[in-house]
Protein backbone atom coordinates (compact mmCIF):
# COMPACT_ATOMS: atom_id res chain seq x y z
CA UNK A 1 0.00 0.00 0.00
CA UNK A 2 2.70 2.19 0.87
CA UNK A 3 4.58 1.15 -2.57
CA UNK A 4 1.42 2.36 -4.54
CA UNK A 5 0.87 6.27 -2.66
CA UNK A 6 4.23 6.87 -3.35
CA UNK A 7 3.66 5.83 -7.41
CA UNK A 8 0.87 8.67 -6.94
CA UNK A 9 2.63 11.22 -4.61
CA UNK A 10 5.53 12.87 -6.44
CA UNK A 11 6.56 15.76 -4.16
CA UNK A 12 7.22 18.91 -4.97
CA UNK A 13 11.02 20.25 -2.91
CA UNK A 14 11.87 23.42 -3.00
CA UNK A 15 15.87 23.51 -1.66
CA UNK A 16 17.69 26.74 -1.46
CA UNK A 17 21.39 26.58 -1.25
CA UNK A 18 23.52 29.14 -0.99
CA UNK A 19 25.74 29.70 -3.60
CA UNK A 20 29.34 29.15 -1.68
CA UNK A 21 29.05 26.16 0.27
CA UNK A 22 25.68 24.01 -0.36
CA UNK A 23 25.52 24.36 -3.99
CA UNK A 24 28.64 23.61 -4.40
CA UNK A 25 28.27 20.55 -2.76
CA UNK A 26 25.17 19.52 -4.52
CA UNK A 27 27.68 19.59 -7.72
CA UNK A 28 29.62 17.60 -5.90
CA UNK A 29 27.36 15.14 -4.75
CA UNK A 30 26.08 14.95 -8.63
CA UNK A 31 29.67 15.07 -10.28
CA UNK A 32 30.29 12.03 -7.37
CA UNK A 33 27.22 10.42 -8.87
CA UNK A 34 25.68 10.62 -5.55
CA UNK A 35 22.03 10.32 -5.93
CA UNK A 36 18.92 12.41 -4.61
CA UNK A 37 15.58 12.46 -6.18
CA UNK A 38 14.44 14.40 -8.65
CA UNK A 39 11.97 16.07 -6.68
CA UNK A 40 14.32 18.44 -5.11
CA UNK A 41 14.46 21.85 -7.13
CA UNK A 42 17.15 23.75 -6.16
CA UNK A 43 17.06 27.80 -6.34
CA UNK A 44 20.81 28.96 -5.62
CA UNK A 45 20.77 32.45 -3.53
CA UNK A 46 23.92 34.23 -2.75
CA UNK A 47 23.58 33.42 0.47
CA UNK A 48 21.26 31.62 3.17
CA UNK A 49 20.10 34.88 4.37
CA UNK A 50 19.00 36.26 0.86
CA UNK A 51 16.26 33.83 1.83
CA UNK A 52 13.20 35.78 3.12
CA UNK A 53 11.19 33.97 5.08
CA UNK A 54 8.53 35.10 2.84
CA UNK A 55 10.23 33.13 0.08
CA UNK A 56 9.86 29.67 1.84
CA UNK A 57 5.36 30.94 2.82
CA UNK A 58 5.23 31.58 -0.80
CA UNK A 59 7.12 28.41 -1.94
CA UNK A 60 3.90 26.56 -0.05
CA UNK A 61 1.10 29.04 -1.40
CA UNK A 62 2.37 28.27 -4.87
CA UNK A 63 2.04 24.29 -3.97
CA UNK A 64 5.51 23.04 -2.68
CA UNK A 65 5.48 19.98 -0.34
CA UNK A 66 8.60 20.91 1.57
CA UNK A 67 11.18 23.80 1.99
CA UNK A 68 14.73 23.26 2.52
CA UNK A 69 17.20 25.76 3.41
CA UNK A 70 20.98 25.29 3.24
CA UNK A 71 24.00 27.23 3.71
CA UNK A 72 27.56 27.17 4.68
CA UNK A 73 28.46 25.91 8.38
CA UNK A 74 28.13 28.67 11.20
CA UNK A 75 31.67 30.47 11.44
CA UNK A 76 32.24 29.50 7.73
CA UNK A 77 29.29 31.79 5.77
CA UNK A 78 31.57 33.67 2.56
CA UNK A 79 29.45 37.23 4.05
CA UNK A 80 30.78 36.19 7.91
CA UNK A 81 27.71 36.06 9.18
CA UNK A 82 24.92 35.85 7.29
CA UNK A 83 24.06 32.23 7.97
CA UNK A 84 23.41 33.32 11.81
CA UNK A 85 20.97 35.85 10.64
CA UNK A 86 19.16 33.14 8.96
CA UNK A 87 19.24 30.91 11.74
CA UNK A 88 17.46 33.17 13.83
CA UNK A 89 14.97 33.98 11.35
CA UNK A 90 14.25 30.56 10.98
CA UNK A 91 13.99 29.71 13.98
CA UNK A 92 11.27 32.30 14.31
CA UNK A 93 9.55 31.31 10.81
CA UNK A 94 9.32 27.71 12.06
CA UNK A 95 8.15 28.59 15.21
CA UNK A 96 5.22 30.26 13.46
CA UNK A 97 4.34 27.52 10.83
CA UNK A 98 3.13 24.74 12.81
CA UNK A 99 0.55 27.82 14.03
CA UNK A 100 -0.41 28.55 10.14
CA UNK A 101 -0.73 24.76 9.63
CA UNK A 102 2.03 23.45 7.86
CA UNK A 103 3.88 20.18 9.83
CA UNK A 104 7.31 20.47 11.42
CA UNK A 105 8.79 18.10 8.96
CA UNK A 106 8.06 19.83 5.97
CA UNK A 107 11.13 22.77 6.77
CA UNK A 108 14.62 22.06 7.42
CA UNK A 109 18.00 24.08 7.43
CA UNK A 110 21.05 22.23 6.76
CA UNK A 111 24.49 23.38 7.11
CA UNK A 112 26.10 21.59 4.16
CA UNK A 113 29.70 22.54 2.94
CA UNK A 114 31.64 22.54 -0.43
CA UNK A 115 33.15 19.42 0.51
CA UNK A 116 30.30 17.66 1.56
CA UNK A 117 28.72 15.79 -1.06
CA UNK A 118 27.51 12.70 0.79
CA UNK A 119 26.43 14.79 3.41
CA UNK A 120 24.55 16.73 0.66
CA UNK A 121 23.01 13.54 -1.03
CA UNK A 122 22.08 12.11 2.18
CA UNK A 123 20.10 15.36 3.83
CA UNK A 124 18.02 15.10 0.59
CA UNK A 125 17.03 11.70 0.31
CA UNK A 126 16.33 11.82 4.17
CA UNK A 127 14.31 14.61 3.66
CA UNK A 128 12.04 13.62 0.37
CA UNK A 129 11.23 10.26 2.65
CA UNK A 130 10.42 12.64 5.27
CA UNK A 131 7.53 14.57 2.96
CA UNK A 132 6.79 11.27 1.52
CA UNK A 133 5.55 9.94 5.19
CA UNK A 134 3.62 13.45 5.70
CA UNK A 135 2.38 13.19 2.67
CA UNK A 136 1.24 15.98 0.17
CA UNK A 137 0.51 19.75 1.52
CA UNK A 138 -3.29 20.93 1.28
CA UNK A 139 -3.14 23.01 4.31
CA UNK A 140 -1.28 26.33 3.04
CA UNK A 141 -3.11 27.79 0.33
CA UNK A 142 -3.29 31.01 -1.59
CA UNK A 143 -6.42 31.86 -1.15
CA UNK A 144 -6.51 35.15 -3.39
CA UNK A 145 -5.63 32.80 -6.39
CA UNK A 146 -9.06 31.18 -6.12
CA UNK A 147 -11.63 31.21 -8.75
CA UNK A 148 -15.04 30.35 -7.56
FE1 LIG B 1 26.85 30.34 2.48
FE2 LIG B 1 26.40 32.74 3.66
S1 LIG B 1 27.54 32.31 1.91
S2 LIG B 1 25.57 30.82 4.15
Amino acid sequence: MQVENKKEFRPKIVAFCCNWCSYAGADLAGSSRLAYPADVKIIRVPCSCRVNPMFILRAFQRGADGVILCGCHPGDCHYTTGNYYARRRMTLLFSMLDYLGVENGRTRVEWVSAAEGVKFSTTMNEFVEKIYSLGENVRLEDLRCKKD
